[in-house]
């Protein structure tokens, strides 16, 4: 059983710089929710019930953000604001969240490596939130699902451009075991050149307490930071580790146009807000 997830949110999220010098990418919106909200509803979905966050300075608007606030609270009640109050209550019930400090940000890989006495000797997730997703079975869930099947690592992986695998971590597949789930022969990130495939690793993996102890070992690799890719690369080389081609689309919140397309997705497919928003793009004159 898979009940913990690690999210690491310790980034400096130069990307999205000037906003994330105060607040954290984590906490961008999307319509009326941070973006790390809608990561955590994936972990419940998938019966994660217990979340470790590793954070870093100026992240505390993620924990007030989960925390209980009584004088808003109270205010809403004074109002009548019934709806509003279970849906300000229920974030701080959602489920149990933890948190550790990453002291130096030296890469997702030690990122993840803060979370090892915490997790203990069990299998868990990890989510990037800056990776959302929209599909019709929650994306840690198709995992979790691979997992059961396995016993195994499973990472999620889809195709990209060849332009754009100097991006990621990519992975180099040995077989086909079902349609959309491939045993792995090794994983390298952020490749310069001679990719072993197109298939890149993104942000929803189950791991298990292995990879934790070869992430104990594992120095600074591309962009000379401690990648979590060369510590599972390590572990698939002497056991097996699976990559699935999820069901769902990606959007990379953590970049500008990634983030674009995602508050007009997100909106998109909320039924309360989709006509009117349509209306305002379809008045839009280039
Ligand atoms: P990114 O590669 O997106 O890095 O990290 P970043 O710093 O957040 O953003 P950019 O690239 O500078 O714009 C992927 C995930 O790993 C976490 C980030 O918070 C993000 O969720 N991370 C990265 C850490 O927690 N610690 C680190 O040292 C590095």
């Amino acid at each position: 059983m898979i009940k913990k997830a690690v999210i690491p949110a310790a980034g400096f999220g130069t990307r999205m710089l000037p906003f994330t010098k105060a607040v954290p990418k984590e906490m961008i919106t999307l319509v009326d929710r941070p973006a790390i909200d809608y990561a955590i509803d994936e972990a419940v979905a998938a019966g994660i019930d217990e979340i470790i966050l590793i954070t870093s300075k100026s992240k505390n608007l993620i924990e007030d953000y989960y925390d209980r606030y009584y004088e808003l609270e109270n205010a809403l009640e004074k109002s009548g604001k019934t709806e509003l109050l279970s849906e300000v209550v229920g974030l701080a019930e959602k489920c149990k969240i933890v948190s550790v400090r990453q002291k130096e940000q030296l890469g997702l890989g030690h990122a993840v490596y803060c979370a090892a006495d915490l997790v203990g000797d069990e299998p868990f997730a990890v989510i990037l939130p800056d990776d959302l997703f929209l599909s019709k079975k929650p994306v840690l869930a198709q995992l979790k699902e691979a997992y059961e099947k396995v016993k195994s690592p499973v990472l999620a992986i889809q195709e990209v451009p060849e332009s754009e695998t100097s991006k990621y971590g990519i992975v180099d597949i040995k077989n086909n075991t079902e349609v959309n789930l491939f045993g792995l022969k090794s994983m390298v990130e952020k490749p310069k050149e001679n990719p072993p495939s197109n298939y890149a690793i993104v942000g929803r993996y189950i791991l298990t307490p292995d990879i934790l102890k070869e992430l104990g070992n594992t120095g600074s690799g591309a962009l000379g930071e401690i990648q979590l890719t060369d510590a599972i690369n390590r572990v698939a080389k002497s056991g097996e580790v699976f990559g699935l081609v999820y069901e769902g689309k990606r959007f990379d919140c953590g970049s500008k146009q990634g983030y674009l397309e995602a508050v007009v997705n997100f909106t998109m497919a909320r039924e309360d807000l989709r006509d009117d928003f349509l209306n305002v793009i379809k008045k839009i004159k280039m």
